[in-house]
């Protein structure tokens, strides 16, 4: 009878486990695009979204033989996630062009930052993964009281800018937005907004980023020279996210740290920065190759699958 029950019981896991695996689709239900070349996905994925915290990401695949690409979440809904993507390379080409739902949606990943009251933080971004976590970041410290945020957000020209819904805009309590020709706001980076900011003795307790590395690495002398803790995304270069590969690694303080596991946000006066951009170019040519094998294919021959 014990045996009965004890086989009763795992057959009926089984069932459930199986059962479950036909049913997780990960059907995308929105697609816009924010500017001529960054795109906003909703995706179904109720366990993500349940568990998510800011700062933390997602490997996403499009199909089962194919790359997996870290991204970061910009909002949770009803069991959607909203992620900012751009159309970069063969993956991120091949899921604008026309797939409705992904294969696997893996996360949440690595660690979310601390919700608690920090005083006046600045969140800066430059980049379509940043803009994201910029997004998440703010909507969660804006909600707990004692902090005064001010989000600055940088993109390389007026036309790139991202529609209001999409900015920081009504979230933060002062909002700037920089271009990096000089087309809107101040010219330049975060870097020059963020300066003038503390030269104006505006007090900042703490700093939040991601985007482009050699952004983070000019504003880390900054934040150094100025003493003030902060935490930025060093997302690169990820292959399994993790922890098995070891691609994503970077060295912090002198010790080898894994994004994926560790991070993926950092201490930007503690990251080796020449190693970290060193690191990033490593895949560049394989990436490149990837892509143009995909433009040439994707009429439908079905040879950008391989
Ligand atoms: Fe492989 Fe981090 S992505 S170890």
């Amino acid at each position: 009878m014990y045996y009965a029950v004890l086989i009763l019981f795992f057959a009926l896991l089984l069932v459930k486990i199986l059962y479950r695996r036909i049913e997780v689709s990960f059907k995308i239900t929105k697609m816009i695009d924010l500017d001529s070349i960054d795109f906003l996905v909703d995706v179904e994925a109720p366990e993500v979204a349940e568990r998510f915290h800011p700062g933390q990401f997602v490997m996403l695949m499009t199909r089962k033989e194919g790359e997996r690409i870290p991204m970061s979440i910009m909002k949770v809904n009803d069991g959607k996630i909203s992620m900012f993507i751009r159309k970069l390379g063969k993956t991120s080409k091949e899921l604008r062009d026309g797939i409705s739902s992904f294969e696997n949606v893996i996360g949440p990943l690595g660690h979310g930052i601390e919700e608690k009251a920090y005083g006046t933080i600045a969140v800066v971004s430059d980049a379509v993964c940043g803009h994201a976590e910029n997004y998440a970041i703010c909507e969660a410290l804006g909600k707990i009281e004692g902090n005064n945020i001010i989000s600055i957000q940088t993109f390389s020209t007026k036309s790139e800018i991202y529609p209001d819904e999409y900015l920081t805009k009504k979230i933060a309590h002062r909002h700037f937005i920089t271009t990096e020709d000089g087309s809107f706001g101040d010219k330049g980076s975060y870097v020059t907004t963020l300066k003038r900011l503390l030269d104006n003795d505006v007090k900042i307790d703490y700093v939040f980023g991601g985007g482009k590395l050699p952004t983070m690495k000019a504003v880390s002398t900054i934040l150094a020279i100025n003493n003030i803790d902060n935490l930025f995304t060093t997302r690169q270069m990820m292959v399994d996210g993790s922890g098995m590969c070891g691609s994503c690694r970077l060295y912090i303080d002198g010790e080898m740290k894994l994004s994926c596991v560790d991070g993926p946000m950092f201490d930007s006066r503690k990251i080796n920065w020449t190693r970290a951009m060193k690191r990033y170019g490593m895949f560049k040519k394989e990436e490149k190759i990837a892509d143009e094998y995909y433009e040439a294919h994707k009429g439908g021959c079905g040879q950008c699958q391989k």
